[in-house]
């Protein structure tokens, strides 16, 4: 019983836990008060998990209503107790962390009872750690928490799992890379298997995705995003929710309903920071607020289990202080019943960055009264809330709120029946399964984005010479959140050409670096050039680079992209243009890989390269999956996410833009230096070098018989696209077909074109398929000047393309 204890010495009083019975009677009025629970209840002051009438509290029963558990739950509480499950602990409060590869099965039984009595809503377990430690680290505390306190409620256990559980979970793509898949229906399953990792070591809690959308191509979060669509990105963040939380954990509750909690972020409108800069404040109304940031929350959050904050302001208000976003839209409008909590650090932010609040206790009371608890990362800002609930400053009514969300998602996951690891989690990491779905992923997440003259795929089976060159050809790149070395795990292109080509003599690889990534020296392009020369292609990968969780963080190493990593130039970095320049020069074709972020802004790259292949980050067989693009034994089927600027310069490069906003009159440098002058841009362009969904393919598609399920519909009408996909070519290969809306006349301004459905379909060469894609009423809706959706009445043009192509197209009247 140590909260009891606790207390009672903040009394004054010295009880020993054998004298309590007695010391409770005399304490029972001050005590009442003192701890905020209320008089003559059904249960005795001195063993609050019990009945005074000794039948079984409602809240440990199984087959009781989840409300009536919480209602029978909350009361019983203190406040302590309270802000406790308000708080995020961490595992290393018993367990010594330190060293990753120490496997010690000890705790520290002070710093348990510590650490939990104050901080029990949440643990952080995001550490590699061997994953016997994990799990003894897991099972003590919840065994503590279960069998050794008064009420016995069990922990959220948190991790990171944005593209892979991060304790040596399986690396995928980058979200950037999952993205271009296109394929929510693989999403899912991936997710699920990031979830089966995690849920057998006692993870129940994993902080992904994010749904930030990537419109502000500098800020160095962009390869943690969906891309910069909100469709796109509400329906891969809905793939992903519900690939994470479906099914549920083993021996619960008939009413358990998800066996693991995600977390939607960064809650919201956290992409756009000004200048790029990382957490910088976001500009913007309303209706970009409505129309733009949160549709992807609405799609893919509301039956999220937890949602975390943005660190920013909008419009001048931190996401986290903003009772409009927090409470009237996600709490009022939407009915948002989960857990929501702040992110790492930021409720200090409000009195030490965005200085809106002057203190600790102030800007605690701020984040608990917009219904929400706090991460670890600051400095416990809600330690101050026992406190200012007691002298009158905060209403304990919103503590109770925020707390009631978090038990409710406990229950909903069945933590109270069972909130231990599994023995046999091994059976569900890493597992060949797993690794098939993970190498399909790999093969559909990559671009083709140019391909002149069909100088891919190359070929294996006639005599070749091919030169592999370049910075990012012997290297492996995840993205941000992996953890420390995980990239010992993957495949690096020259690996994975080398296992494809192992059984194939007619093909002679030779390698040669070019240039390291992050420097201007020139020293290796002599026996790059020499390398291209001997060759009969050359094959050249350079791009941006991140790092690992430990090492992004550590002062004096380098990257280019990931958090806290912001770029003032979408180029190339260094010597790696010039490499490619160099390369070329030598006349032979030359095919450009990209393995990057973020979209390169190479305008060069894009007019001179014979083929241009985009991989964002890959994941743990991405060099392999590379290499089978490049020889045909995968037809790559991505798409971009997110369109390529031909220069910092010209951003914003979103497709989606309001009427009105690209004037187009370019002009430009010429290759021999003559300046041919223009307006929009003077000497450049705003026209993307290649725009949102665009992919090539190794055979080619048509499209015909574009029909809609009515040609004039009522303003809450839903219809249908349907269209016809031919493969015109001869291999087979998956095509993404994309829908598009523009509404031709409205009362507020509105995008050019959106994307309202999508469909990844199969096709055999020769063959076809007959998509129907359904499109929502609401998906039709224009943020009016009344600040209300409304479907107006008029002509909408519906197109079968992409964002700068249309392969078919049909006019749909609202009526
Ligand atoms: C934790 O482990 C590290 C490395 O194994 C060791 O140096 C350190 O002394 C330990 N800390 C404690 C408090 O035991
Ligand atoms: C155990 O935890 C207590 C309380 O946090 C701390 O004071 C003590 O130093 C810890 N002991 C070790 C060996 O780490
Ligand atoms: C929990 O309670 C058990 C049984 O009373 C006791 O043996 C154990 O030491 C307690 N654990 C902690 C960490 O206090
Ligand atoms: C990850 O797991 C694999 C397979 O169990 C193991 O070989 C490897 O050493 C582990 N890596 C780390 C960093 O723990
Ligand atoms: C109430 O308690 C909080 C937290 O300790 C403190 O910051 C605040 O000044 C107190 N207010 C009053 C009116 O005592
Ligand atoms: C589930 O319950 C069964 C039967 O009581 C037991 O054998 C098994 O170990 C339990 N599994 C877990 C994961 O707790
Ligand atoms: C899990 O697998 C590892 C490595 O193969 C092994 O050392 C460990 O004993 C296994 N753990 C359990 C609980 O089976
Ligand atoms: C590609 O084909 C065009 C037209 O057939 C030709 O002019 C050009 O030289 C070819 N380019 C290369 C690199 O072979
Ligand atoms: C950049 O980081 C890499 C990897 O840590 C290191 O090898 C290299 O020396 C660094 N270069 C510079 C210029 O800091
Ligand atoms: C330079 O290139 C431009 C466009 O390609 C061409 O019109 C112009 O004549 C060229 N000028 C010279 C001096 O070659
Ligand atoms: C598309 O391909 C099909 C099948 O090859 C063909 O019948 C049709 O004429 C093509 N349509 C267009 C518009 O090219
Ligand atoms: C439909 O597409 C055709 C061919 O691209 C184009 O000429 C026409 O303007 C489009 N119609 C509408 C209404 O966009």
């Amino acid at each position: 019983m140590p909260s009891l204890s606790r207390v009672l010495v903040g009394f004054g009083l010295f009880v020993s836990a054998s004298s309590l019975v007695v010391a409770s009677s005399v304490l029972d009025d001050r005590a009442h008060e003192h701890w905020g629970i209320p008089r003559n209840a059904h249960f005795p002051l001195h063993a609050r998990g019990t009945n005074k009438d000794g039948s079984m509290p409602t809240y440990k029963n199984p087959n009781a209503a989840i409300e009536d558990r919480i209602a029978d739950l909350l009361p019983r509480m203190t406040i302590e107790e309270k802000v406790a499950q308000l708080i995020q602990g961490d595992i290393g409060g018993w367990m010594n962390m330190t060293d990753p590869l120490d496997d010690t099965l000890v705790f520290n039984a002070t710093g348990l009872v510590d650490s939990l009595a104050t901080k029990a809503g949440s643990i952080w377990a995001g550490y590699l750690t061997p994953w016997n430690k994990l799990v003894f680290a897991i099972q003590t505390a919840q065994d503590y928490l279960m069998h050794n306190t008064t009420l016995g409620i069990p922990a959220l256990v948190d991790s990171e799992g944005l593209h892979g559980f991060t304790d040596n979970g399986t690396t995928w793509p980058s979200p950037l890379g999952l993205a271009a898949s296109w394929n929510t229906d693989l999403l899912q399953k991936a997710a699920a298997s990031i979830s089966d990792e995690a849920e057998g070591l006692g993870i129940t809690h994993i902080f992904a995705p994010v749904l930030d959308l990537s419109r502000e191509l500098r800020w160095g979060r962009v390869e943690e995003n969906y891309g910069e669509d909100p469709f796109l990105t509400g329906e891969m963040g809905h793939a992903y929710v519900s690939g994470i939380q479906s099914g549920t954990r083993r021996n619960v509750s008939h009413t358990a309903t998800a066996r693991m909690a995600a977390t939607c972020k960064h809650f919201a409108a956290f992409g756009s920071p000004e200048g790029g800069l990382n957490i910088a404040p976001v500009h913007g109304g309303e209706r970009e607020l409505r129309t733009m940031y949160l549709p992807p929350f609405k799609r893919a959050c509301v039956d999220a289990l937890t949602i975390m904050t943005a660190y920013s302001s909008y419009d001048g208000i931190p996401a986290i202080a903003n009772s409009h976003l927090q409470v009237d839209i996600l709490r009022n409008e939407w009915g948002y019943k989960h857990y929501v909590t702040a992110d790492a650090g930021s409720v200090d932010m409000l009195y030490d960055l965005h200085f809106v609040a002057p203190d600790r206790a102030t800007s605690a009371k701020i984040v608990v009264e917009n219904i929400s608890g706090e991460m670890g990362g600051g400095t416990y800002t809600f330690l101050t809330l026992p406190d200012s609930v007691r002298n009158g400053t905060v209403d304990v009514k919103y503590v109770d709120d925020t707390v009631a969300t978090i038990l409710r998602i406990k229950f909903m996951m069945g933590l109270f029946e069972n909130p231990y690891p599994y023995a046999d989690y091994n059976a569900t990491l890493r597992t060949s399964a797993t690794r098939a779905l993970l190498h399909q992923m790999e093969r559909e997440q990559i671009v083709l984005l140019e391909n002149r003259n069909g100088t891919l795929p190359l070929s294996k089976t006639s005599p070749l010479r091919l030169a592999l060159i370049g910075p990012q050809a012997d290297r492996v790149s995840f993205g941000d959140y992996v953890f420390f070395n995980a990239s010992h795990n993957g495949i690096s292109p020259l690996a994975g050409l080398r296992r494809l080509l192992a059984n194939d003599s007619s093909v002679e690889l030779a390698y040669a670096e070019g240039c390291e990534l992050w420097s201007d020296d020139r020293g290796g392009f002599a026996d790059a050039v020499d390398a291209a020369r001997g060759a009969d292609v050359a094959v050249v990968v350079v791009g941006t680079w991140s790092l690992d969780q430990t090492l992004l963080w550590t002062p004096g190493t380098n990257a280019t992209t990931g958090e806290h990593v912001d770029l003032s130039d979408l180029g190339l970095v260094g010597a790696q243009r010039a490499l490619v320049q160099a390369v070329k020069g030598t006349g032979k074709p030359t095919v450009v890989v990209f393995v990057s972020g973020k979209p390169l802004a190479e305008p060069w790259i894009q007019e001179n390269a014979d083929a241009v292949v985009q991989q964002f980050y890959p994941g743990e067989l991405g060099g392999l999956a590379l290499a089978e693009v490049l020889f045909g034994d995968a037809n790559p089927s991505g798409k971009l996410p997110v369109s390529f600027p031909r220069d910092v310069g010209t951003t914003p490069i979103f497709y989606n833009y309001l009427k009105a906003a690209r004037p187009l009159d370019p002009g430009r440098i010429t290759d021999n230096g003559t300046l041919a002058f223009g307006h929009q841009y003077v000497l450049d362009s705003p026209a993307p070098l290649w725009g949102f969904g665009h992919g090539l393919s190794y055979t080619t598609f048509n499209y015909t018989g574009l029909t809609l399920s009515k040609s004039t519909i009522g303003t809450n009408e839903d219809f249908d696209v349907t269209v016809t996909v031919h493969n015109t070519g001869k291999v087979d290969g998956k095509e993404v077909v994309q829908v598009y809306m523009t509404d031709v006349i409205s009362s507020t301004v509105t995008p050019v074109q959106q994307l309202v459905g999508f469909a990844k379909v199969d096709v055999k060469a020769g063959g076809s398929e007959t998509v129907r894609i359904p499109v929502k009423s609401e998906q039709l809706a224009v943020w009016t000047v009344n600040n209300k959706w409304a479907v107006e009445p008029g002509a909408f043009i519906i197109k079968v393309g992409n964002a700068l192509e249309t392969f078919a197209n049909a006019t749909l009247i609202v009526a």
